[in-house]
């Protein structure tokens, strides 16, 4: 596996390639979730890159930038186990200028939920992946369903800007008692972590119901609140795949979305109904 700091040397590295490219984007401390990205890529693909960088862009003022968990080492060796090709990892001064033109997300999709509850938040990750992309030039890359807002606005941005790569998204993977992978989790404590799961279970629930034929979407919610009690929930919603808000579920158009505080540490989740 090849380590790689700069954009200029990974597109002179990649600049006579005719194999499929397989993509990952991370900000490292790699898990589970990120590996079945990657194994995912490897299977689809000939040469296969990840990428990892912490976009500081992405960080409002006061959120968790400068205490991101960091574990390169840790990362590196996942990679190389893993079949990578080629580890992509810039520093802040290879990927930024002092003053430069920005990806600005949609209205709609862009400022509700996530993009609500963080402004600006969804600016630099369409930012940091729109540079991400033109420097890979890959063939596919892969983003897990878990930032499902994300991922809608990378589909968006891909399509509106007539960029060549697919995006795959694949399932959320999840610890086995249902608690959705994220590099966030390691902040949590024992009684947070047990917490946590009202999270998993909130969407459960709300699974059971719409399998009972429950569609309609204030009463989810309130069903949904009642399991995730005394979390500090920040909202709890059922939008389309466009991410507009529905009033009934509408079965293979549907995702629920639940993000929700422990202390102080932020954690979403989500199904697709
Ligand atoms: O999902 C992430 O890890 C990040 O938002 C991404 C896509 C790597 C952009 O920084």
């Amino acid at each position: 596996m090849t380590i790689i700091q700069t954009p200029k040397e990974l597109q002179e590295l990649l600049k006579n390639e005719t194999r499929s490219i397989g993509f990952v984007p991370t900000m490292g401390a790699l898990h589970h979730g990120h590996l079945s990205l990657i194994e995912k890529s490897i299977k689809e693909n000939e040469l296969n890159i990840v990428s990892i960088f912490v976009n500081p862009t992405q960080f409002l003022e006061g959120e968790d930038l400068d205490k991101y968990p960091s574990k390169f080492d840790a990362d590196e060796k996942i990679c190389k186990l893993a079949g990578v090709d080629i580890l992509f990892y810039p520093k802040k001064e290879d990927m930024y200028e002092e003053d430069e033109i920005k990806v600005i997300a949609p209205n709609i999709r862009g400022f509700v939920l996530e993009g609500a509850m963080r402004p600006g938040h969804f600016d630099g990750v369409l930012t940091i992946v729109m540079k991400l992309l033109n420097i890979v030039s890959p063939t596919k890359a892969y983003f897990g369903k878990k930032d499902a807002q994300q991922l809608s606005l990378i589909s968006q941005m891909v399509k509106n800007f007539h960029m060549k790569v697919q995006i795959i998204p694949l399932e959320t993977v999840r610890e086995d008692d249902g608690l959705a992978l994220s590099s966030r989790n390691i902040y949590l404590d024992k009684v947070q972590r047990k917490e946590a799961l009202k999270i998993s279970s909130s969407l459960k629930k709300a699974t059971q119901l719409v399998m009972q034929k429950t569609l309609d979407v204030s009463l989810l919610q309130e069903e949904m609140l009642k399991v995730l009690k005394p979390l500090d929930v920040e909202y709890v919603a059922i939008v389309s795949r466009a991410f507009i808000p529905q009033e009934k579920v509408v079965i293979g158009d549907s995702i629920i979305l639940v993000a929700a505080k422990l202390g102080t540490t932020r954690l979403i989740d989500n199904l697709w109904i």
